[in-house]
């Protein structure tokens, strides 16, 4: 694992976009994060396309996670977030996008959506991951507890995640959606090159465990010490207190 600290989220944003640069060829395929941590990575790739140095037009993209019955006009579904955030700003084709699909009327339906996407996952290879990461270690939207082995599921979301997020929601609890189909740790794990971004101080204990804590499914994001090429790009607030 390769921690590199940052006095700015603006600089450490530029620096992870040179790495997904070194990481990839014009037809990779790229997992892609919603929430805060990633909008500056974007604007980097939005801005480099813009000025013609890169093209997405046969780059792939699965994205990490999507709310369950959000609609995706919701702005803040995840569909609408990387729209609005990424693709209509990108030359990428959107018919190279995919996040999972997660309108359904029953759980059964939500478990054949999930079934879906695994496979989709399973008949592809992620070059290069982007992760933020919770304020309790979760990565994707897999919460404490998560099976190491996780694939593609149903989540529910945890308190902790619900207040985190409720910023997004009016800070009205009532209005997050309280579950998520998230891509597994399983899936995370075979990603060839993960890129986790995070800044801030809220973040640092999380950060503290994912570089120096035991292994646990206790906080999910332990399961990358395992990994062979994974970048921990952070700014100086979230660098653990040594
Ligand atoms: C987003 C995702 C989450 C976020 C995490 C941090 O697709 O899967 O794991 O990366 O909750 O969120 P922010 O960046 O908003 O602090």
């Amino acid at each position: 694992m390769k921690v590199l600290v940052f006095d700015s989220e603006i600089e450490a944003s530029k620096k992870a976009y040179d790495i997904l640069k070194e990481n990839i060829t014009e037809n990779s395929t790229l997992g892609l994060a919603t929430g805060s941590t990633p909008l500056n990575l974007y604007k980097c790739m939005i801005e480099d396309c813009k000025n013609g140095n890169i093209s997405f037009k046969n780059i792939k993209t699965f994205n990490l996670d999507e709310y369950v019955n959000l609609e995706y006009t919701h702005p803040q579904s995840y569909h609408y977030f990387m729209n609005d955030n990424l693709f209509d700003h990108i030359d990428i084709d959107k018919n190279n996008t995919f996040l999972p699909d997660a309108i359904a009327e029953t759980d059964e339906e939500l478990n054949n959506l999930c079934s879906k996407y695994n496979d989709m996952l399973n008949n592809n290879t992620i070059d290069v991951q982007i992760l933020g990461i919770g304020t309790n270690g979760h990565i994707g939207f897999n919460e404490p507890g998560t099976s190491f082995d996780s694939t593609v599921s149903v989540v529910d979301l945890t308190e902790s995640t619900i207040k985190d997020n409720s910023r997004f929601f009016e800070n009205n609890l009532d209005k997050v959606p309280k579950r998520a189909i998230s891509m597994g740790l399983k899936n995370i794990m075979a990603a060839k090159t993960i890129i986790l971004l995070a800044f801030g101080e809220h973040k640092k204990e999380a950060i503290d465990h994912l570089i120096n804590g035991n292994i646990t499914e206790d906080w999910p994001c332990t399961i990358l010490q395992n990994h062979p090429n994974v970048y921990v790009v952070i700014d100086k607030a979230a660098e653990p207190t040594k």
